[in-house]
């Protein structure tokens, strides 16, 4: 099998390169040139090109510009098209309204266009949110309404009813997979869990002394992320294309990750965490839950990690790209609990890795 991940550097697209990979894929994906590299999440699954039987391939893109993507699906030929690249981050999305939508939501046609054009038959997998849902109370299900508290919602919504209409005016097998948050030690440093367990980090090494914070009372289903990306290939999977919502059904507020996360290393979070209205966003989604019945009905897919087991993860992993002890239990819940594709390892080796960037892009260039 052959698949193309847009968002390929990304938390997502790593893990999802990986899981395909150890599938026997061959994972090609898009990658937007930088002045830096941003290829150190892949690094646990590179492979030099040079050598016979590489099954990673990488190449230039960008979802703003529609330009090279037709000649690209024609020539690689995907069976399976996984769509995560977009600006991902809310609160940035108030700040950069219009190239959101340009990314997060015409992203979307540029891929689905060049799918069209370059006449392939594929699957067509688009990152739906869970922040679609907004201000819509929780549970929230395939048929909850969508009412998007922001930027970066509000182009979700545009590119989720493309992908609906896709599918239904060229007959694509186009899915939506509505994911509610999920982390890991390779998330973004500047989304909430870990900005928290990193500081816990940088508080015990004696680098940083407070954690400033925005909102600590919104609520988030929180799950993990290799878990997820196992939901997006069962999504591709199915006989019928069709929509579903890939959550934990738990729900806790910011102050709960923060008191899990001071809490396992014997921290009292009160003394490190400070306000600032800096991280307040203009309108804020305050709850968010999922009914994730149709998935386990359907994918037969149930997230096998807890709350505080992910809270263990991440601190550890943290800790340890610190070059500190880890207290432990997080190494140990994935070494027993998860499956055989993804190990602490390799977690472990990305959270040292994504602050120092490895000589990989050059590769492409
Ligand atoms: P992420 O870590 O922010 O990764 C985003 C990816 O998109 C990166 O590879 C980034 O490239 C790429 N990208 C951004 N702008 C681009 C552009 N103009 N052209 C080409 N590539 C571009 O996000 P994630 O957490 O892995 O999430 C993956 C997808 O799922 C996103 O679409 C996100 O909106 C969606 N989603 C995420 C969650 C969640 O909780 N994580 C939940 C629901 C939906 P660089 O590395 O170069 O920046
Ligand atoms: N980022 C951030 N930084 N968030 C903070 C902070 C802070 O200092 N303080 C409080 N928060 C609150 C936010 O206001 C929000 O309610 C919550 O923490 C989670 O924020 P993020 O971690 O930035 O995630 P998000 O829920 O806004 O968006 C993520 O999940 C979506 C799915 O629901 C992203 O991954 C999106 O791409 C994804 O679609």
């Amino acid at each position: 099998m052959r698949a193309l991940i847009t968002g390929v550097t990304g938390q997502d697209g790593s893990y999802l390169a990986e899981l395909l990979l150890s599938r026997g894929y061959e994972v090609h994906g898009i990658i937007r040139r930088a002045s830096s590299f941003n290829t150190a999440r892949l690094d646990p699954v590179y492979e030099d090109p040079h050598k016979p039987g590489t099954r990673l391939f990488l190449h230039y893109g960008d979802l703003t510009s529609g330009e090279q993507l037709t000649s690209l699906m024609y020539n690689i030929r995907p069976e399976e098209i996984y769509h995560l690249g977009a600006q991902s981050h809310v609160k940035v999305s108030f700040d950069i309204p219009e190239y959101t939508g340009d990314t997060t939501g015409l992203g979307t046609t540029r891929i689905l266009e060049a799918v069209r054009h370059s006449g392939i038959k594929t699957r067509f997998y688009q990152a739906s949110s869970s922040e679609m849902f907004g201000s819509s109370p929780p549970p929230q299900n395939e048929k909850t309404p969508f009412r998007p508290r922001s930027p970066y919602g509000a182009a979700k919504v545009y590119a989720y009813w493309l992908t609906v209409n896709y599918r239904q005016a060229y007959g694509l097998f186009a899915c939506n997979g509505i994911l509610f948050n999920h982390e890991s030690p390779r998330r973004g440093g500047t989304f909430v869990t870990r900005k928290i367990t990193s500081a816990i980090a940088q508080i015990l090494c004696g680098n940083q002394k407070k954690l400033f914070l925005g909102n600590l009372d919104a609520k988030r289903d929180w799950g993990y992320a290799p878990e997820y990306v196992e939901a997006m290939w069962l999504i591709l999977q199915q006989e019928q294309p069709d929509d579903y919502v890939i959550g934990t059904g738990e729900t806790h507020s910011v102050k709960e990750f923060t008191a899990e996360a001071f809490g396992y290393v014997g921290l009292d979070w009160r003394e490190y965490v400070e306000f600032d209205s800096k991280y307040v966003r203009p309108t804020e989604v305050d709850t968010l839950c999922a009914d994730p019945a149709k998935a386990r009905k359907q994918l037969s897919w149930k997230p096998k990690l807890t709350f505080p087991e992910l809270v263990r993860i991440m601190v550890d992993a943290d800790m340890e790209a610190a070059g500190l002890c880890p207290v432990g239990e997080g190494i140990q819940i994935l070494q027993v609990r998860f499956s055989d594709w993804h190990r602490w390892r390799i977690s472990r080796l990305d959270a040292v890795q994504s602050h120092e960037g490895v000589a990989f892009e050059k590769e492409c260039a």
